[in-house]
C-alpha cells in the first residue's frame, strides 16, 4: 500500500528527531513492503523564516490532502517577541482546529528499563505506571477570544456541551479497551466550564454503565499524579489542563522525551507528535531523544493505517533498544550506554530490521 505523510519538522530539535522517525518508517516500509511517501511543508518558525506567515496555506492544503501528518516541534526563543498570533506555536492550534482534531490521547507508559529515571519512589510507582491521558485540543481557553489592551489582558474559556461530549466518549471508549476507569479532571468548584464539563461527562457515562467513573479537581489530580500513580487508568480533560496534567505525568515515565500523542478528529486522520517541545538549548547537537517521536511515528502506524503488526515491531525496537542500555542523555542514569539522536535512532532500525 501507499501511504502519503506530510510532514512537518518545525523547529529547534524538531527536524533532527523526525528524521530519526522519518528513517524507522522507511524501514518499515521495506520490511512490509509499503510505501510512506512524505511531503514536508512548512510550520511554526521555519516558516515564518521562510515565507513569512507562520502557517502558509500550502501547509494545510497538504495535510488535508494526507492519510496523516507527523510533526516535530514548533517554537523557540528568536520569535518569542512577535505577537501571539504570529507566534509558532499559534500555527499549531490553527492546524489542530482547521484539522478538526479535537482529540489528544496522550499514553503514558513508563518502559520497565527507565525505572531508574522516575523521579517517585519505588514504592509508589511499582512496576511502573499505564496511563491514557485524554486532552480537548480544539476548544477552552486555547481558542476563546483573547486580547491585550496596555495594562489589561483576558483569555476567554469557552467550553460548548458538544465539544465536551464528543470528546468524553472518546475517553469511555478508549477505556473500554482498557481497565474500565475514567478519572474526569475539572475545576468545578471554581470554573463554569468545568461545571457544564462535570455534568456532560456524568450524561455521557449513562452510555457507558460498566466503565467506572470518578471526578478529581486539577490541583489535587496533579497531586494524585505524584503520591498514588497508579489509581489512573484514562484520564478526560480540557485543553488547558490535559497540557499541564501531560507533561507532568511524562516525567513520572522518566522523560518527557519518551511521550508521544495522536490528535485525532472523527474519522481515522490524525496528526502526530511528541508531547514535548522544540527544546532550542540542544537543538543541532544530535543530543535530543527522537523516542518519543519514533513512538508518535507507531501510533499513526496503529490508529491512522490500521498497520498493528508493524507498529508492535516500532515500539518493541525500541524497548529492545532501551533493553541493552542504549539512552540519550535525559534518560540515561550514568551507567547506560549514551548515545546521541542519530545513534539511537539506528539502533532501533537495527533492531527493525
Ligand atoms: C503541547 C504543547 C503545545 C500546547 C504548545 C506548543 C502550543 O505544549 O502540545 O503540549 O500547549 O498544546
Ligand atoms: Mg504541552
Amino acid at each position: 500500500m501507499k501511504y502519503n505523510i506530510a510532514i512537518i519538522k518545525g523547529d529547534g530539535i524538531g527536524p533532527e528527531i523526525v528524521d530519526e522517525a522519518l528513517k524507522v518508517l522507511n524501514s518499515i516500509g521495506e520490511k512490509f513492503g509499503h510505501e510512506f511517501c512524505f511531503t514536508e511543508v512548512l510550520a511554526g518558525g521555519a516558516a515564518i523564516d521562510q515565507t513569512g506567515e507562520n502557517l502558509p496555506l500550502e501547509t494545510i492544503e497538504v495535510c488535508k490532502a494526507s492519510d496523516a501528518v507527523l510533526l516535530g516541534a514548533v517554537g523557540g526563543p528568536k520569535w518569542d517577541s512577535l505577537p501571539g498570533q504570529k507566534r509558532p506555536e499559534k500555527a499549531l492550534l490553527a492546524i489542530r482546529k482547521e484539522l478538526n482534531l479535537y482529540a489528544n490521547i496522550r499514553p503514558a507508559v513508563m518502559f520497565k528499563e527507565l525505572k531508574e529515571s522516575c523521579p517517585i519512589k519505588d514504592e509508589i510507582i511499582g512496576e511502573g505506571i499505564d496511563i491514557v491521558i485524554v486532552r480537548e485540543l480544539t476548544g477552552g481557553i486555547y481558542f476563546g477570544e483573547r486580547n491585550t489592551h496596555g495594562d489589561y489582558a483576558y483569555d476567554k474559556m469557552e467550553y460548548k456541551k458538544a465539544e465536551i461530549e464528543r470528546i468524553a466518549r472518546r475517553a469511555f471508549e478508549i477505556a473500554a479497551k482498557r481497565n474500565r476507569k475514567v478519572t474526569s479532571v475539572d475545576k468545578s468548584n471554581v470554573l463554569d466550564t468545568s461545571r457544564l464539563w462535570r455534568k456532560t461527562v456524568e450524561e455521557v457515562a449513562e452510555e457507558y454503565r460498566d466503565i467506572r467513573l470518578n471526578h478529581m479537581y486539577v490541583d489535587n489530580a496533579a497531586m494524585q499524579l505524584v503520591i498514588n500513580p497508579k489509581q489512573f487508568d484514562v484520564i478526560l480533560t480540557g485543553n488547558m489542563f490535559g497540557d499541564i496534567i501531560s507533561d507532568e505525568a511524562s516525567m513520572i515515565t522518566g522523560s518527557i522525551g519518551m511521550l508521544p500523542s495522536a490528535s485525532l478528529g472523527d474519522n481515522n486522520f490524525g496528526m502526530y507528535e511528541p508531547i514535548h517541545g522544540s527544546a532550542p538549548d540542544i537543538a543541532g547537537q544530535n543530543k535530543a531523544n527522537p523516542i518519543a517521536t519514533i513512538l508518535s511515528a507507531a501510533m499513526m502506524l496503529r490508529y491512522t493505517l490500521g498497520l498493528e503488526k508493524e507498529a508492535d515491531v516500532v515500539e518493541k525496537a525500541v524497548q529492545k533498544t532501551l533493553e541493552e542500555g542504549y539512552r540519550t542523555a535525559d534518560i540515561a542514569k550514568g551507567h547506560e550506554k549514551v548515545l546521541g539522536t542519530r545513534e539511537i535512532g539506528k539502533r532501533i532500525v537495527e533492531f527493525i530490521d
